[in-house]
């Protein structure tokens, strides 16, 4: 017999922000579908009262998918011989910014995978250029593991904020998904680094990814809350046919939006994205995701010729529709369920930007 029922754990989590292991276990275990509701109504209340009805928007570009790592999950993993590698100039990146600051958006993500090819100074020169040009936006990179030092030296340069997922506290769980080469413990230290350096730093994991158990994801809800971060980045693992786990399973819609609702009842403030992943499994999966807690969207901003390439998984969605499409779709989806896209850099709620 459980010591709670479900109702009072979800009750308890809205008040304290906070469960132990096993009842988060509990929760994930079942759920009726009355529970289920009541969860995602708290879920939505909390956001509300810190972000209101509004949605952030980052303009994602994926400038590089060369990488030198061989996660076995991931589509542009190095062995994959059947993705034509792309870099964009210096120039095709600040275009994609230019058109996404006329498009509205007041946050860059610069994304990739992890290339030599552009060092810590061709990064940092694209960063001051970028915040030179645009002093009211913010810059957000997701590029990986790098030394404490580098990390300091872009944010000297002007970054805001990294994401960087954790992909799984457990440690079992995290090598069965990275070859050998892919230390556990220096990716938990990357998290810890950028944020004693100041960043606004965004963790996560895929939900469903091959071998995650239920035992993991309770080890990822106490990892994040400890290690409270400003971001939390979660969608369903989606199978890539040339990866070694493309012939997996996709993780599901339902223990998705379930657990973006947790993560908001535990971090209140957090910037939760409903990620693009969670659009390509359901038509309205990021609909669905604002709706469980979410409060952000990640558009792609990169050029349309590219953006097939950057196939970390199989039918991601937007890889046809040029920037401008994705945004007005997007407007168009958050006004359909009562929420409003907003032309702000959409920092953590109380964060000053002041340096
Ligand atoms: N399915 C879903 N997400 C994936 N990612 C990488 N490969 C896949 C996949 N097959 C996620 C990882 C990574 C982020 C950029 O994309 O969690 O951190
Ligand atoms: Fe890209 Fe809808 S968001 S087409």
């Amino acid at each position: 017999m459980a010591l709670y029922t479900n109702g009072e754990l979800i009750d308890r989590l809205a008040e304290a922000h906070f469960l132990k292991k096993e009842e988060y276990l509990q929760l994930l275990r079942h759920m009726t579908d009355q529970e289920r509701e009541m969860l995602q109504e708290k879920a939505r209340r909390v956001r509300e009262s810190h972000y209101g009805k509004k949605v952030f928007i980052r303009g994602l570009i994926e400038f590089t998918n060369y990488c030198k790592n061989n996660c076995l999950y991931c589509g542009i993993r190095r062995d994959n011989a059947n993705v034509m590698r792309y870099r964009l100039t210096e120039e095709e990146i600040l275009l994609c910014v230019e058109e996404g600051y006329g498009l509205g958006f007041r946050t860059f993500v610069l994304q990739g995978g992890e290339d030599g090819f552009f060092t810590a100074e061709k990064l940092g020169r694209l960063i001051l250029e970028i915040k030179a040009r645009h002093g009211d936006c913010a810059v957000t990179l997701s590029v990986g593991e790098h030394p404490r030092e580098v990390y300091r030296y872009w944010h000297d340069c002007g970054a805001d904020r990294y994401l960087l997922r954790h992909e799984t506290a457990s440690r079992d769980h995290y090598e069965m998904l990275h070859p050998r080469q892919m230390c556990f413990s220096r990716r938990m230290e990357c998290l810890y680094d950028l944020k004693e350096i100041g960043y606004q730093v965004g963790a996560g994991f895929m939900v469903g990814s091959p071998g995650q158990t239920l035992e993991c994801i309770g080890e990822d809800l106490v990892f994040l809350k400890e290690l409270d971060p400003h971001m939390v980045g979660i969608g369903p693992f989606i199978p890539q046919r040339d990866t070694p786990l493309g012939d997996r399973p996709a993780g599901t819609l339902d223990q998705t939006l379930v657990l973006l609702s947790l993560i908001r009842l535990m971090l209140p403030k957090v910037l939760l994205p409903a990620t693009t992943a969670l659009g390509t499994i359901h038509p309205r999966g990021r609909e669905l995701g604002i709706l469980a807690g979410a409060n952000v969207v990640m558009p792609n901003l990169s050029p349309v010729s590219v953006r097939d390439q950057y196939r970390l998984y199989d039918n991601k969605i937007c890889t046809g529709e040029e920037s401008a499409q994705c945004r007005e779709c997007l407007n168009a989806r958050m006004e359909s369920i009562g929420y409003q896209v907003v032309a702000e850099r959409g920092d953590y709620a109380g964060f000053s930007s002041e340096r």
